[in-house]
């Protein structure tokens, strides 16, 4: 199949380097459960879930009829004082995916304005409780917050602030965590718990009562696949306790399955109060995302204004828009139907234990992973993110995608995998590590 744009120039494409990509286009045209196609027929197979988006693989027709037919009886509803009923049928079904006082939703776009409406339910929030002082917000080094204002400034990725300069006020970053001596551990590192006592550092240098909420991706997805030590995150709510913070788990990676329970918060037992998610909540069929918050935040936030009134000044014009919400609602039966949490922790061993093999070579300088998704760094060519950018090119044209950051490889296959689609992942990744090694 071809495309049939004479130019590609009109369209602006993000987090691309649009002069290289249009010379020779990495066009799909086709995608299919494992698989995508290009526009010359090449077959390429998924190791990313495209954007960590598609854990049910791609093509599924449930979602497909599901939003043709919601189209057809009500393609829209506005819902300020609006509604239509996909939404709580939707919202419920998150909510029982979640902890038990998880029981609402408040429904965005993306995973960005997931973040940017967790920065305002919190502001909300302590405001109600008449805790107003409370507006210093703190992040991690190497986080990935999304792309909106709030979320560049709480995001500690320097790439995307440096051109931007303007960012929120009143926000402290604590560091990654990260270390030399956890380089090729599977699973949780054993070291590094004792990081989490940068936020405690910060809390007696700016003083507890300041500070709002603390940011935590459970497994730091964009920057490579962070883990977190054994006893972090542990740490991390003891000290937000003490010193009267919410903790947001933003789980707009690890949500729905990635580490083989429902979200991260049952794969490490810690709970968060709020819990930011998108991408795999329509299985990446049609932009949504989502913020869950505990009986407690939404309550004193609902009830802190006069009766009838808007308790909430916030929502975008396609909260929880019906096409959305059909595609939801049809993704959140496949998972349960099909048991696709159990298949993910079920693969989980084989999937870490075929990442492990690439140990060996030469190009690869560490390997951290976790659930259904390992990071794979290979050693810099001596311009930060070149050698990553170069592979994931020569891996599409190998027949393989993966979403790299810098020299990051973020291996994140679909739950419906098979261990031969592992295999194939991992040959295909090789080859592209072996071509990369002859041309140095
Ligand atoms: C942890 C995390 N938060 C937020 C976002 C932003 O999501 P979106 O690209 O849908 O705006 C991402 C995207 O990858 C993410 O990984």
């Amino acid at each position: 199949m071809a495309y049939d744009a004479n130019s590609l120039e009109s369209h602006w494409m993000p987090f691309s380097a649009n002069r290289d990509f249009k010379k020779n286009p990495r066009m799909v045209v086709k995608s299919d459960g494992m698989y995508m196609w290009d526009y010359k027929g090449g077959q390429i197979i998924d190791g990313s879930s495209a954007l960590f988006c598609t854990p049910a693989g791609h093509g599924r027709r449930e979602i497909a009829e599901a939003v043709y037919k919601q189209m057809l009886e009500n393609d829209y509803t506005p819902h300020f004082q609006l509604g239509h009923p996909g939404s709580f049928d939707l919202a419920e079904r998150v909510c029982r995916l979640l902890p038990d006082d998880f029981n609402h939703v408040f429904f965005t776009n993306s995973g960005s304005e997931s973040i940017e409406t967790a920065i305002k339910v919190i502001l909300a929030y302590q405001r109600a409780r008449g805790e107003a002082q409370r507006n210093r917000l703190i992040s991690r080094e190497r986080a990935y917050h999304g792309v909106n204002m709030g979320g560049v400034s709480l995001a500690g990725m320097v790439r995307n602030r440096e051109t931007f300069g303007l960012t929120l006020p009143n926000i402290s970053l604590i560091r990654h965590t990260w270390q030399e001596d956890q380089r090729f551990s599977k699973g949780q590192p054993k070291t590094g718990a004792e990081l989490a006592m940068d936020l405690e550092r910060i809390a007696e240098n700016l003083g507890g009562s300041t500070l709002a909420a603390v940011f935590i991706e459970p497994v730091a997805g964009s920057t490579g696949t962070l883990v977190p030590p054994v006893g972090y995150l542990e740490k991390v709510r003891e000290i937000c306790d003490k010193h009267g913070l919410i903790l947001v788990f933003d789980e707009v990676i690890t949500g729905f399955g990635r580490m083989g329970t429902p979200f991260a918060t049952q794969k490490f037992n810690v709970k968060p109060d709020i819990i930011t998610m998108a991408k795999a909540l329509t299985n990446g069929a049609i932009p949504m995302g989502g913020v869950a918050v505990t009986d407690e935040i939404y309550d004193t936030i609902t009830n802190s204004a006069p009766d009838n009134a808007i308790e909430f000044f916030h929502g975008y014009t396609y909260s929880a828009h019906p096409a959305a919400c059909a595609a939801g609602i049809a993704t959140q039966k496949i998972y349960q139907d099909e048991g696709l949490f159990e298949n993910a922790a079920a693969l989980e061993d084989y999937f870490l234990d075929a990442m492990w093999t690439l140990q060996d070579h030469p190009l690869v300088a560490d390997i951290r992973g976790i659930g259904m998704m390992a990071g794979i760094e290979v050693h810099s060519d001596g311009a930060p993110g070149r050698r990553g950018g170069n592979m994931q090119k020569a891996m599409f044209w190998n027949g393989l995608h993966i979403k790299w950051t810098g020299d990051n490889a973020i291996v994140a296959p679909a739950f419906v995998a098979e261990r031969h689609h592992i295999d194939e992942i991992v040959d295909k990744f090789r080859k592209t590590l072996d071509q990369a090694l002859e041309e140095k």
